[in-house]
């Protein structure tokens, strides 16, 4: 009774006295549950962000004084970034095949767009075998753990809404073949949803809305869950991040590696040249010498407009959530205490009203909570930006169709296969408009990389129009 009193109180000063509504028409084990949630919650932080995120409507302030930030080019301009190149492959060969080298998949999101029923990584997406975006990232690992004699880790981060499903897809794939010791799964945190008056909302009677705290929550999530200690007993260094949505990451990249630790960075991305303006890609900018990344968003029209002299856009490199992160970072970053700037949605948000109605909002209700991982960057005193290939790295699947969906990912599998084949001397049957004339599938076993194509020559059939090529 006194907790209750007390927690009465707390609430009222704080606002949210609601969420006691219908404590008096729920049972025991719903009130210990109620009564866990809000102990959940930070009251001041919470106060913090319904003043400055749910209340206010004004665009975040983007940092004064930022400049386009410096990158390596997918390819060496001059003799001495060659040697560089050459160098940091050969750094980055040796520290996968040492074991210092972890993949790290994201995938705690909602993917409400693609409106896929279960975990995004269980979403079919190969063109020939229809393998689903787990399984090709899990031959991913096998074959580079094959490739460099060593045994690569998988962690994974999934939400508190899909941890169970995911682990279940995991079981019952029997983890697609890899050793259940190299892969650990784990959840990040949640943040509670608000109604647009600043009142936290609750789903029934008995409980708070909550929604995953964003990809940035991985940063928090890899420590609690005690995945970096895991690596750290592993001797795990260097963490390859990259998204769910992904089917053409390279996870295991050792020029990317390489240049992360020859340049003695702490968190380093891989970068796009934008198809123009106003692409919906995060930009790499400079502030005080720390790289930062400016949301397409909040970046002002002119800026995103300007050009060089020679044409091209004096922000030009465009973020894809690929990264590489330092064990030690992360660790260093959680043990001395660091929050993420949040980011707001509005969206529709099922709630209850005061009457205890379930209401399906027809309209954005409410505002979601979310940090981004690239905000750690300016945190990083060393950060390298390497440039990359659309066609080579990022087809991410978002949308059931149109841009950036499933239809889109796949045609990239298809045309990246073929290029590969064709840069190794195979012909390729294309149509009038130079698209690919077949459906062609490269397994990772086959191979991870262009280069590895030649070896494999001799099990490459002659390829016909209108054929299904499946390469393993
Ligand atoms: P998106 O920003 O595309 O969000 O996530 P989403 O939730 O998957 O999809 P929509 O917006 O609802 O359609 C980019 C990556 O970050 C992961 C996702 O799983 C995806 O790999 N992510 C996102 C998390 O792991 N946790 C989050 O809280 C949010």
């Amino acid at each position: 009774e006194k907790t209750l009193e007390s927690l009465k109180k707390q609430l009222k000063t704080h606002n949210q006295t609601h969420i006691l509504t219908f404590w008096d028409q729920l049972d025991a084990t719903q009130q210990e549950n109620l009564l866990g949630q809000i102990q959940q919650l930070d009251f001041k932080k919470i106060d913090g962000w319904v003043a400055n995120y749910v209340k206010n409507s004004n665009p975040p302030a983007i940092p004064a004084g930022f400049v386009p930030a410096p990158f390596y080019p997918s390819i060496p301009t001059n003799p001495a970034q060659e040697t560089k190149y050459a160098k940091a492959r050969e750094l980055g060969r040796e520290l996968i095949s040492t074991g210092k080298v972890a993949a790290f998949v994201v995938a705690g999101g909602q993917g409400t767009r693609l409106g896929f029923d279960g975990p995004k990584g269980n979403f079919a997406i190969s063109p020939v075998k229809n393998k689903t975006l787990f399984q090709i990232f899990a031959e991913n690992i096998a074959a580079v753990s094959s490739k460099y004699h060593a045994s690569c880790p998988w962690y994974i981060m999934t939400s508190p809404l899909n941890y169970a499903s995911t682990l279940e897809i995991f079981r019952s794939n029997n983890c697609y073949g890899l050793n259940k010791k190299d892969i650990f799964i784990f959840q990040q945190g949640t943040l509670p949803n608000f109604g647009l008056d600043g009142r936290v909302l609750m789903t029934d009677k008995a409980d708070i809305a909550c929604s995953p705290d964003g990809h940035g929550g991985s940063l928090l999530a890899l420590y609690k869950s005690g995945a970096i200690e895991n690596m750290k007993k592993r001797g795990v260094e260097f963490i390859s991040y990259f998204q769910v949505d992904n089917p053409l990451i390279n996870i295991f990249d050792p020029l990317f590696i390489g240049l992360h630790a020859l340049g003695g960075a702490q968190m380093s991305s891989k970068a796009l040249i934008k198809t123009g303006p106003k692409e919906k890609l995060g930009n790499f900018c400079l502030v005080d010498g720390r790289v930062n990344v400016i949301e397409y968003s909040d970046l002002p029209d002119e800026m995103a407009e300007k050009k060089n002299p020679d044409g091209s856009l004096v922000f030009e490199l465009g973020s894809i959530a690929i990264h590489i992160i330092n064990t030690g970072f992360v660790e260093r970053l959680n043990s001395k205490g660091f929050s993420l700037p949040l980011h707001k949605a509005i969206k529709k948000i099922p709630y209850i009203d005061e009457k205890g109605k379930l209401i399906q909002p027809d309209q954005p209700n409410g505002v979601k909570l979310e940090s981004f991982v690239f905000d750690a960057l300016p945190l990083a005193s060393n950060s390298i930006i390497l440039e990359t290939v659309r066609s080579e790295e990022f087809g991410p699947v978002k949308n059931a169709t149109g841009v950036d969906s499933a239809e889109t990912a796949r045609e990239m599998i298809i045309a990246r296969a073929a290029r590969w084949l064709e840069s190794a001397g195979v012909a390729i049957t294309r149509k009038p408009d130079g698209s690919v004339n077949c459906v062609i599938e490269i397994a990772p076993s086959f191979a991870v990389e262009k280069e590895d194509i030649k070896s494999k020559l001799a099990q490459v059939p002659q390829i016909k129009a209108g054929d299904k090529i499946y390469l393993a």
